[in-house]
């Protein structure tokens, strides 16, 4: 589990990146906390730097879209999903659950 920050530190309609590999954006949509792989499948856009529109966050560069509730692309460009993960809170901490990927352990 990775600690992100405290819940009143990412208020409702943000979103913040963390630095893991990969990197992870931790969106705080309708008062619902997601994380989903930060990189958009199409090419190297954060989508921490994108829209939240209903249940679809909008990438910066070329406006593919993906459920942030499952990863699936919605529309336009990237035909890959991204990967979610469970976000937790504890002691009014949100903390993501990650597994370092095969190839990326030091
Ligand atoms: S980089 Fe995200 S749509 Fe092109």
């Amino acid at each position: 589990m990775i600690p992100v920050r405290h819940l009143d530190d990412l208020p409702l309609g943000e979103s913040v990146r963390i630095d893991t590999a990969p990197p992870i954006a931790v969106l705080n949509a309708d008062g619902e906390l997601y994380a989903i792989d930060d990189t958009c499948t199409h090419q190297d856009a954060s989508l921490t730097d994108g829209w939240v529109e209903g249940c679809l966050v909008e990438c910066p560069l070329h406006a593919a879209s993906f459920d942030r509730r499952t990863g699936a692309p919605a529309r336009r460009r990237a035909r890959r999903a991204v990967r979610t993960r469970p976000v937790t809170v504890a002691n009014g901490t949100v903390h993501v659950h990650h597994t370092v990927e095969e190839g990326t352990a030091a």
